[in-house]
């Protein structure tokens, strides 16, 4: 009965034709009762589903706790602070999260007439508190803005502060609520929500308005016009359609998207386009208004998305999505956030390498790649074993350390082809990258192994033995973004010093990634070699070069 407006069904609904009218339109009095079929006996009809009405604003809950989540957190010269945390592992969720901040601290970053680019800080234990923090994102703007653990720094001008929160784990659903604050102690500029929805299971993923399908939206339309008794523009004694504008309009008015525990969506309508479709109603004060869309229509009125987290919300579902991974399985985007590689040569050993394994599986946001000698994989199975359970990556050092320069073909691919294999029988882990014992390349090397070659920007030199400080020294000032480190788990200067040099770079702000996350799990081609931060960088954004 939609399609009737307002006044004319009231005209209708007072004769008896227009009741059988209406009734045969399966018309929209929902209790209007049993339908009479002509053999006298009374057939329950399909019952009418539950009207959209309308409801107070959603409310985020505050007291979502989901375990590991990856906690990030920038500070950049651009004038952005942002916190924001990943599923765990390879989710769908996480490349549209990053895109979603990326945007923003572009964004601020060109009120300045500056590029976004990661960060390095001076050393703080601050920055090893990282992701979402519980209630932020329900703060008020200049809270948020003035919040010493959302804002470490003002610089008096305009800055922009992101904060986040998880605002739903249902079953495999997740959602997360970032807060987009701009201002300056005494003014705020700007304050935007955006929620981000996914189903794990599916890998569906999108922002809060867009869990509603295109094909609701009129709908919606008509649910405001009848909850909020609004006549609805008419011609000719016919309801004039809403043009694409009108639906498209309402799509962008629509916010504060959520779920109650009855899985029904709360959304939430902005005051503007209520202003504007109450236009010449007198009686109608326009505000945003709230509608109740409910569960029992979700199939209906919602995406899949949206219908699967209608469904978890109804059950009850407690979280059943990806627990906990080791840090170098977690989701990195280095254009975001203050990458390096620590590397370390020439192992492993049976001695020295479980002793870096103990300073990375104590401390977060820290993995490294072990570049390997074949003829010491024989008997340290055990030891690499547990390296890739604990997220490390294992790469390829040659067979024995000979310089490749000086070795015909057939000679490096045995050097290569012997390690690899010795590398994936002990393990199981794909060899992706190669590092010549050297560094000793040149074009015709680089063409003999199937892997990018993958030299460093800080050497430490620490097979002269210098003492652990100046080890640790040279890696922490040596470190930049997108920096690859040099060391090496066979001395013990390095060895002992490797939980200070983990320390050090998470204090200024540092993820340690493994190579394979620096190039975001897509190896550069064979032949291309890394020595400096601006290469990396170069091969991440190769395909958006061409
Ligand atoms: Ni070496």
């Amino acid at each position: 009965m939609k399609e009737f407006p307002r006044k004319s069904r009231s005209l209708l609904i007072g004769s008896t034709v227009g009741l059988i009218a209406a009734l045969a339109l399966g018309g929209c009095s929902s209790n209007s009762g049993s339908a009479i079929l002509g053999g006298g006996s009374v057939l329950n009809p399909t019952p009418e589903p539950p009207k959209i009405t309308l409801g107070d604003p959603h409310i985020y809950p505050t007291d979502i706790q989901v375990e590991g989540l990856t906690g990030q957190r920038i500070l950049s010269s651009t004038g952005s602070e942002a916190r924001w945390s990943y599923l765990p592992g390879d989710q769908a969720f996480n490349p549209v999260l990053a895109s979603l901040v990326g945007d923003y601290l572009s964004s601020q970053a060109q009120t300045r007439e500056m590029s976004y680019i990661p960060e390095a800080q001076e050393p703080s234990e601050a920055l090893l508190d990282r992701g979402c923090v519980s209630g932020s994102t329900s703060l008020s703007a200049q809270e948020i803005l003035e919040n010493p653990d959302l804002s470490l720094y003002s610089d008096g001008q305009i800055q922009q502060t992101i904060t986040c929160e998880p605002v739903l784990a249902s079953g495999t659903t997740f959602g997360e609520r970032l807060r987009i604050v701009r201002g300056n102690p005494t003014e705020v500029v700007s304050d935007w929500v955006e929620v981000l929805y996914t189903d794990t299971a599916t890998g569906e993923t999108a922002r809060g308005r867009d869990v509603i399908q295109e094909a609701a939206l009129p709908v919606l339309l008509d649910a405001l016009y009848e909850n909020l008794k609004l006549d609805q523009p008419m011609s000719g004694g016919q309801v004039v359609p809403p043009s694409s504008e009108t639906l498209a309009d309402l799509k962008v008015s629509l916010y504060n998207v959520g779920f109650n525990d009855r899985g029904d969506a709360v959304v939430t309508v902005d005051g503007a386009f209520t202003s504007v479709i109450a236009a010449g109603d007198q009686k109608y004060q326009p505000k945003a208004e709230t509608l109740v869309l409910p569960a029992e229509r979700a199939t209906e009125l919602l995406t899949p998305l949206g219908a699967a987290i209608s469904a978890a919300k109804a059950s009850s579902l407690p979280w059943s999505g990806p627990g906990a991974v080791a840090s170098g399985n977690e989701y990195v985007d280095c254009d975001l956030i203050p990458c390096v590689a620590v590397t370390y040569d020439d192992g492993p050993s049976a001695e020295s390498t479980p002793v870096v394994l103990d300073a990375y599986s104590s401390r977060p946001y820290a993995a490294a790649t072990f570049f390997l000698l074949g003829t010491n994989v024989l008997g340290n199975e055990q030891v690499l074993q547990r390296a890739v359970a604990e997220g490390h990556e294992l790469a390829n050092h040659s067979w024995n350390h000979p310089a490749f320069t000086t070795l015909d073909d057939a000679s490096i691919q045995a050097e290569w082809g012997d390690t690899t294999k010795a590398i994936e029988d002990a393990t199981g882990q794909t060899v992706k990258y190669l590092r010549p014992p050297y560094g000793d390349m040149d074009e015709r090397t680089r063409m003999t192994y199937p892997y990018p070659t993958i030299l460093w920007s800080v050497d430490t030199n620490d097979w002269q033995h210098p003492g652990t400080d100046v080890v640790v020294q040279r890696a922490l000032d040596g470190a930049e973004p997108d920096g690859i480190i040099l060391m090496h788990d066979i001395h013990p200067d390095t060895v002992a010093g490797a939980g200070a040099i983990v320390d050090g770079l998470l204090m200024r702000g540092y993820t340690l990634v493994t190579i394979d996350q620096l190039f975001t799990g897509n190896p550069p081609p064979q032949g291309q070699y890394f020595w400096d931060a601006q290469m990396v960088r170069d091969a991440r954004h190769a395909d958006e070069a061409q």
